[in-house]
């Protein structure tokens, strides 16, 4: 049985104390939040104790710890955690600074603990029965893939502002399903960004609206794009083309009704955004920490991919202000 502690009680520690308690592997025995009332009201929801982020890594009877606290506490967190011997799972992205990041890979791999990073779109089942059928060869070698992600609405300038920008934040997550869905990480990365859905994000130095395109070694391409609102949902799709075929990954919708009428036909919005969408991704990715930790077997996302993911956004943060192609330096 693993003893987990909880670190950050907010939108997504929420999601993680329900995976963690459901588990039959894992025990949640200590939240903790800087704001303390967070932490208690979710402590008291799991029978935990709500306790400060030191006193759960000074904890020797607690085996592992999730980070998921702001992302500018992620470095210091793992260091910490995985010193005091904790296997450590963390949220992406692993920092805002790619220095910073290093530093914390050269500690945590001093420490010999496990790290993983929340990159919860590999556990999507969609994407995975995508990539087992593009590992299978059964669209023979891929060639150009596309991945759409589109979030609902953008979130509050004060967010944005904090948030490391679009690159670092949101594309984060589809630098690594690429990397995960090409099996090798981008030569070259070519980024426009644009802030077209609110002049203030603009004005905060940031963009809500960004096209990425990466070349590989063998002329292989990937096209990202990303906008910070799409006002019928969540729009997340994958489409892999291989010599033998294309793969396709669809939205989830809200249901699966189709109307066919005089009037057109219609089918229900996908759904609202990544709680609804991602649920069982959440679940699956803390099955898959929970086994690694336990079986002491490597971790399926490690800490070099969450580095190589934030080496591919820095690259495309110049790109897109240079307007040049830029080389990534993993
Ligand atoms: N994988 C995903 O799909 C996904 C989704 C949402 C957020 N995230 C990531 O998760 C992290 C948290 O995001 P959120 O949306 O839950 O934010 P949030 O602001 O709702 O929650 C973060 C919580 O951390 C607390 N906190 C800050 N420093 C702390 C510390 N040192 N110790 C304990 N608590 C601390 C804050 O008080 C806050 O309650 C971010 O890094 C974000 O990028 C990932």
């Amino acid at each position: 049985m693993l003893k987990v502690g909880l670190l950050g009680a907010g939108r997504i520690g929420q999601v993680h104390a329900v995976n963690i308690s459901g588990n039959l592997r894992s025990d949640l025995v200590a939240v903790s939040d800087v704001n303390m009332p967070a932490a208690e009201d979710l402590a008291a929801k799991f029978g935990a104790q709500a306790t400060s982020s030191e006193a759960i890594i000074a904890d020797p009877s607690i085996n592992a710890v999730l980070v998921a606290t702001s992302t500018d506490t992620h470095s210091d967190l793992i260091e910490a955690a995985t010193a005091a011997g904790k296997a450590v799972l963390c949220e992406k992205p692993v920092d805002l600074s790619l220095e910073r990041a290093k530093a914390c890979l050269a500690a945590a791999n001093a420490s010999g603990q496990p790290v993983m990073i929340g990159f919860n779109r590999r556990f999507d089942p969609n994407f995975a029965a995508l990539k087992a059928s593009s590992l299978k060869g059964e669209i023979g070698k891929s060639e150009l893939l596309s991945l759409t992600s589109f979030d609902p609405a953008p979130p509050p300038v004060s967010y944005i502002k904090v948030s490391g920008g679009l690159f670092r934040d949101m594309m984060i997550h589809d630098f690594d399903m690429a990397n995960f869905l090409m099996g090798e990480r981008p030569v070259t990365i070519r980024a426009v960004g644009s802030s077209v859905v609110d002049p203030e994000i603009g004005e905060a130095g940031d963009v809500d609206t960004a096209v990425v395109t990466m070349t590989y070694k063998d002329g292989r391409i990937a096209v990202i794009k990303n906008s910070r609102r799409a006002v019928y949902g969540y729009d997340q799709r994958v489409e892999l083309l291989g010599s033998d075929g294309l793969l396709q990954a669809q939205n989830m919708l809200e249901n699966t009704v189709v109307k066919s009428t005089v009037a057109g036909v219609s089918s229900a919005k996908p759904t609202y955004f990544f709680l609804e969408r991602y649920m069982p991704a959440y679940a699956l990715e803390w099955e898959a920490f929970v086994a690694a930790a336990l079986d002491r077997t490597e971790m399926p996302v490690t800490l070099e991919d969450g580095i190589a993911a934030l080496a591919m956004a820095e690259a495309a943060t110049t790109s897109a202000k240079t307007g040049e192609a830029v080389t990534v330096a993993y």
